[in-house]
């Protein structure tokens, strides 16, 4: 059974915004141990954007929203929501959403954080879809931000090189029949949670020096691990999608994965049977941002022209929790 929406709704807007601070693993090879040479053939990396400190989220997340409502011609003030994706807000309270109403202007809007990891911005999406389509709200900003420069350790050489920080924005409307989300699957396998995570600073783990000293505030994984149970979940939620609505992998425009490795995107799209053109790519100069890779990797193909309204677009996404899902659409903007 889909899960269709009441009502069509779709995205009518992108945006995006990185940080002007560019660093190459050969500049991380001046740091730390590494090269070139290791990451890029593991990972797909050549580069990621970091902040310089003593910026946060909204300092990503505002310009990229901006961005959003100029393409879309729409005023702050007509957002009813935002919903802000992401694991490294500026604080734990007030909530990022807060301060991205307060810098945007959006005086007519509610808002809220959901943390989701990388999997946040598509849980974002349907729940502000689902909002829209209930009837209750018209005019919805999703946003998927992460600094995970915050939170990497520059002494585990094998997962800070894996990051970087970036925002993508999006305005969910309702629109024409047949256009926007077709359906969409969630899932979460708590028993995952030891394997991708940052152990200390909630409630369970209060920062102490001791947190500190253990380098406990850092991302914490299991690089093997995560790896394929990424490339399993990913590839069977987007072979759900296209299953259950009677696609096969070549009607699709695009296949949009989350950005996490070039390895495990690949090894998705080939269980999917699905040809690599199909697959859109922005690990290369960004990284993994976490929540930011699909809205950045949207808006990057809108951008290029790479997808026109009408066109089938496959989202999926695999994340700490663990968390993971995939989103069909038909392009609306
Ligand atoms: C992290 C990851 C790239 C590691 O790749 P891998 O091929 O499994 O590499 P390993 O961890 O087995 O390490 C192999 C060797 O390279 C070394 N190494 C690790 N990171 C290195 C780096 N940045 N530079 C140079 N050498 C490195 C290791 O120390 C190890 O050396 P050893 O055998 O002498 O101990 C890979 O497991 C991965 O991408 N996993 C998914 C992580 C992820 O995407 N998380 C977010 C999901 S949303």
């Amino acid at each position: 059974m889909t899960r269709r929406l009441a009502r069509p709704v779709g995205i009518t807007a992108t945006g995006q915004h990185y940080p002007a601070n560019r660093v190459t693993n050969d500049d991380l090879s001046k740091v730390i141990e590494t090269s070139d040479e290791w990451i890029r053939p593991r990972t797909g990396i050549g580069a990621r954007h970091w902040v310089e400190p003593g910026q946060g989220a909204s300092d990503l997340a505002v310009p990229a929203l901006q961005m959003a409502l100029d393409r879309r011609g729409m005023g702050a003030e007509e957002l009813e929501v935002i919903i802000v994706a992401t694991v490294t807000p500026d604080t734990f309270f007030p909530a990022t959403a807060c301060r991205v109403q307060d810098a945007i202007g959006a005086k007519n809007a509610f808002g809220f954080d959901l943390s989701a990891a990388c999997s946040g911005f598509l849980y974002a999406l349907t729940t502000g879809a689902a909002l829209i389509a209930s009837g209750t709200y018209t005019k919805v900003a999703v946003v998927g931000v992460d600094i995970m420069s915050s939170i990497i350790n520059m002494e585990d050489r094998a997962t800070c090189v894996l990051f970087g920080d970036g925002a993508g924005a999006v305005i969910l409307e309702p629109v024409a029949e047949g256009l926007g989300i077709l359906d969409f699957e969630h899932r979460v396998d708590g028993s995952g949670g030891c394997l991708l995570q940052m152990p200390a600073g909630g409630s369970r783990k209060p920062a102490s020096h001791a947190t500190v000293d253990a380098k406990e505030h850092y991302v914490h994984q299991s690089g093997s691990e995560v790896f394929k149970s990424a490339v399993r979940e990913m590839a069977e939620t987007s072979r759900l999608m296209l299953d259950r609505n009677g696609f096969v992998p070549t009607d699709l425009r695009l296949f949009v994965p989350h950005q996490a490795n070039i390895r495990i995107m690949e090894a998705a799209a080939k269980r999917l049977e699905l040809p690599l053109d199909l697959m859109v790519v922005n690990i290369n100069e960004y990284a993994n941002t976490t929540a930011a890779t699909i809205p950045t990797a949207l808006h990057q193909s809108r951008e290029a022209g790479r997808m026109q309204k009408g066109d089938l677009v496959l989202l999926s996404a695999f994340g700490a929790g663990f968390t993971w899902g995939a989103v069909l659409m038909r392009w609306s903007c």
